[in-house]
């Protein structure tokens, strides 16, 4: 299985940032035996896209989409708007909109899924707070959030199914999770993956890491076994920090 990298600038660079950063990427030596994307604010999506051209390295991600197609939802972005930019991947219940925005499993479960209609990959996010990992909950958790969460989504297709493990308590921290700890929680992901679709189907849904992934720390989670990537914020706002991260994943 590919590995897949995820750069998540969250609220930085504005359309005016962001075509200087994919074009300071592009002029990196890149692995080309990885699958690299950068997750960018909706603003940027198109100055994104225009710095790209047609390329597809990195490919282009949102970092969340509305449920409906179109009407009354003032603010709201829909899959097919992300369509137009050739956005390939989206990421959905990412844990500050959980947190900051009230983002329930429910409403996770109709964007991942309003998504893969739309041929978008939704990359849905999971993770446990300080609280419930300190409670030892970290499995009753992950098994409530991710079975709500793919209620309604394929495991596969022409837009694949993609899973982020992201502890809160590790985010923006400079606190990793352990790779141990990771590749726990990974195989509790995927046990719920298991009941719902089919071992084999299960085997191939990429299950990536995120919290404070950096370019020093990041082979230590893509030599962890059921850790298929992960999911780079902070280490990913300088694009030649993020280049050597990834040619990092990918020694060869
Ligand atoms: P971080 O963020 O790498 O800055 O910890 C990861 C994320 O929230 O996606």
């Amino acid at each position: 299985m590919r590995m897949l990298l995820i750069a998540n600038w969250k609220m930085h660079y504005g359309p005016m940032k962001a075509g200087g950063w994919i074009r300071a990427f592009r002029r990196e030596r890149l692995p080309k035996e990885l699958d690299i994307a950068v997750a960018v604010p909706h603003v940027s999506l198109a100055a994104a896209r225009a710095s790209l051209g047609r390329a597809s390295i990195p490919a282009l991600a949102a970092q969340d989409a509305f449920w409906a197609p179109d009407g009354a939802f003032t603010g709201e972005i829909s899959a097919d708007m992300l369509n137009e930019f050739g956005v390939q991947y989206c990421l959905v219940g990412h844990s500050e909109r959980r947190v900051h925005l009230g983002e329930t499993d429910a409403m996770v479960a109709k964007k991942a899924a309003a998504l893969q209609a739309a041929g978008i990959s939704p990359v849905i996010c999971v993770g446990e707070d300080e609280a419930q990992y300190k409670k030892g909950e970290v499995a009753k958790v992950l098994r409530a959030q991710v079975t709500a969460a793919i209620a309604n989504v394929k495991p596969d297709g022409k837009a694949p199914l993609v899973l982020a493990y992201e502890p809160i308590w590790a985010i923006g921290t400079g606190k990793p999770c352990l790779p141990q700890k990771a590749k726990e929680a990974h195989e509790i992901i995927r046990s719920v993956l298991q009941k719902k679709f089919s071992p084999s189907a299960a085997e191939h849904i990429r299950i990536i890491y995120g919290g404070s992934v950096d370019a020093r720390n990041i082979s230590e989670y893509v030599t962890t076994t059921g850790v298929n990537g992960a999911l780079v914020g902070g280490a990913s706002l300088d694009p030649r920090a993020f280049a050597l991260l990834c040619r990092t994943a990918n020694p060869a």
